[in-house]
């Protein structure tokens, strides 16, 4: 594993190994049955190219009402709980003793992308946004505290954790592209990106 800090963001290249990758690929599928991914649609009343579904307490949310955090699925549902597998890459990271509250799951397929944006719909700064990336890799763009700021990328491969606090936790970042077909993971290829919050 090699571990690279870019502007306070602390990247984990390939902290998971293939075996890891695979137990979290299959727990998410698990949780997309409980809870099926759907398009968000932004406060502006775009669709995001990004399907989103959560697991955890609470789930992330944003429709014509803006962005927040909802306690189930939009068809009724309460969130799945998160898998094991995923609260222990929190554990081994950021913290054994306060678990996260949810677990944003991101598709990406071949056209989607995540603009710039800071997450700042949480409580309590304080507590890191953990990433985890997964399928095919993904241009992570890492900018400032003011969008204006300049910016850097980095590709996020397959296994990679990033962890955004400290004087990461509010800094712009997102996705701009996805090199579709690099990895073998996802049996339809695309991205996954999981990113875990403490929400309270
Ligand atoms: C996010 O910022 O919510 C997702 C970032 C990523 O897909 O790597
Ligand atoms: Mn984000």
């Amino acid at each position: 594993m090699d571990r690279l800090e870019i502007e306070g963001f602390i990247v984990l290249k390939g902290a998971l190994d293939r075996a890891a990758q695979k137990k979290i690929r299959d727990d998410v599928r698990d949780i997309a049955k409980a809870a099926p991914f759907y398009a968000p649609l932004t406060p502006w009343g775009k669709p995001m190219s990004v399907k989103m579904t959560s697991a955890g307490r609470y789930g992330w949310y944003t429709d014509r009402k803006g962005y927040r955090y909802i306690d189930h699925h939009p068809n009724g549902t309460p969130w799945p709980a998160i898998p094991v597998s995923i609260l222990s890459v929190w554990s081994d990271h950021v913290s054994a003793k306060r678990p996260p509250e949810c677990c944003l799951c991101n598709f990406y397929g071949e056209k989607a992308r995540m603009g710039l944006h800071q997450d700042k719909d949480e409580a309590d700064f304080t507590w890191p946004v953990l990433s985890i990336s997964l399928g095919d890799s993904g241009l992570f763009r890492i900018g400032g505290t003011e969008r204006s700021d300049p910016t850097q990328s980095i590709w996020l491969d397959s296994g990679d954790v990033v962890i955004m606090g400290g004087e990461a936790r509010l800094k712009f970042h997102g996705i701009d592209r996805i090199k579709f077909g690099t990895s073998d993971l996802l049996t339809q290829n695309g991205r996954l990106n999981l990113t875990l919050r403490v929400v309270e």
